[in-house]
């Protein structure tokens, strides 16, 4: 080999070559902060360079620990730039009781609730926030239904860079909003749902004033894709028949496709699990769009549900959602909050598992469609479990036994106990 291919691969293996371009005309995008093509108005996606990974295999990754800056050949941020604080690297958990309650033998549980912040979106956001630090962004800003904000809070602390988040007024869950008051955001209180407070920060970055790190950033699904890669490590390459997510804004289960397709790209997967959205009864654009065969989605004006981070009318990667959903031959429908908190429920007393009502919504999909014969008992099956339980205590709390007050005696006590 010569030196110079020598020095292409170690950068290849740093990061991947890529551009940004328009998704729905193709045009390539120069501008850094612009989220959507001036000519057309559509979506932006990264193309990777991934020759360098061509001939190479899983098993080329793994001296780097499993995390997300393991698959830093497929990031479009160089690996020396990490803005990072060990995201990723959650566990895998193959279900018993649970799988058994609700008929499917092989039900697995990718646990995301153990990211630093608590969910899935600190693996967007080192990749995002490294990025902002590459162009010189000085400010980071984002709206949130709690997450974003809370995982965009931390790792701006961890960069140095000053941040704003802007947050529907009185639907984000306390554990979420605590956090990013807690890593220094200015949070700013919106009257208004969701989609509002979007509208506005992205008004907010066209005028140059923030950096914006919502998923419509393309930045930020690629650091999303590292959650397949990891199942893939986990299952050792065995691809599952099914993977099963929540959708709000939709970018998560938009990144989990993209991932699929780049290593159908180098061969390292031969065939794709079916992509199946899950969405809450009030607040279900993408899954009225699926059950109507649409490829674009009606934007609901008024969500509604206790899976608050899924509380999205307009959900900016729905289109995109959808494309995943089709061409992976999966399917997309929506549960009551009664059987998303039924799922909370089972996950934490069969399995000792604690997320928060959207990321329960995979598993309460999951039993749905088991019920109405989509999903096959002989199916394996992957639940991406999205956040943290400890991220919205009060809907815990109203829907669990209340302690019970007991004098500070120990007859007393054992009354209580029956013991
Ligand atoms: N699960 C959790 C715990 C979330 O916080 C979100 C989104 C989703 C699922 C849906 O993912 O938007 O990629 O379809 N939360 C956002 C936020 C919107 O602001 O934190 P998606």
């Amino acid at each position: 080999m010569d030196n110079s291919m020598g020095k292409r691969m170690q950068e290849g293996l740093n990061m991947a070559a890529h551009k940004i371009l328009c998704w729905d005309c193709g045009r390539e995008i120069t501008d850094m902060y612009a989220y959507t093509c001036p000519d057309c108005g559509g979506l932006l996606t990264i193309k990777m360079d991934l020759e360098p990974l061509k001939g190479m295999s899983p098993e080329d990754l793994r001296s780097e620990p499993i995390g997300v800056w393991r698959y830093a050949p497929f990031m479009p941020v160089d690996k020396k730039n990490a803005v990072t604080i060990k995201e990723g690297g959650t566990p895998l958990y193959k279900t018993s009781a649970l799988g058994k309650e609700i008929g499917i033998k092989d039900l697995y549980v990718k646990y995301e609730g153990a990211n630093p912040t608590g969910s899935f979106k600190d693996r967007g956001m080192t990749i995002g926030v490294s990025h902002a630090v590459e162009i010189g962004a000085k400010i980071v800003g984002c709206a949130s239904t709690g997450n974003t904000s809370a995982s965009l809070a931390a790792y701006a602390a961890k960069a140095g860079l000053k941040c704003a988040v802007f947050l529907p007024s009185g639907k984000v869950a306390a554990g979420k909003l605590a956090q990013a008051m807690f890593f220094g955001a200015k949070v700013l209180s919106i009257d208004g749902n969701f989609d509002d407070a979007l509208d506005l920060a992205r008004k907010m970055s066209e005028m140059r004033a923030i950096y914006l790190l919502n998923s419509i950033n393309p930045y930020r699904p690629e650091g999303q894709k590292s959650v397949l890669f990891e199942i893939m490590d986990q299952l050792n390459y065995d691809v599952p028949d099914r993977i099963i997510l929540p959708v709000g804004n939709a970018a998560n289960i938009w990144a989990v496709y993209k991932a699929l397709t780049e290593l159908m790209e180098i061969g390292w997967i031969d065939r794709m699990p079916m992509l199946t959205g899950i969405q809450a009864v009030g607040s279900m654009p993408v899954a009225k769009a699926f059950s109507e065969g649409a490829e674009d989605f009606v934007p609901e004006q008024n969500p509604e549900t206790v899976a608050t981070a899924i509380r999205i009318g307009n959900p900016i990667s729905g289109r995109k959602a959808l494309r995943a959903i089709y061409d992976t031959n999966g399917y997309s429908v929506s549960v009551t909050d009664e059987e998303i908190i039924a799922a909370q429920k089972l996950l934490g007393r069969k399995e000792g598992i604690g997320v928060e009502p959207a990321s329960a919504a995979s598993v309460a999909g999951a039993r749905k469609l088991r019920e109405m014969g989509i999903i096959d008992p002989s199916e394996r099956v992957v639940c991406i479990c999205t956040g943290n339980a400890l991220k919205d205590p009060d809907t815990i709390i109203s829907n669990c036994e209340k302690p019970i007050s007991c004098a500070n005696d120990l007859e007393a006590v054992r009354k209580v106990l029956g013991a």
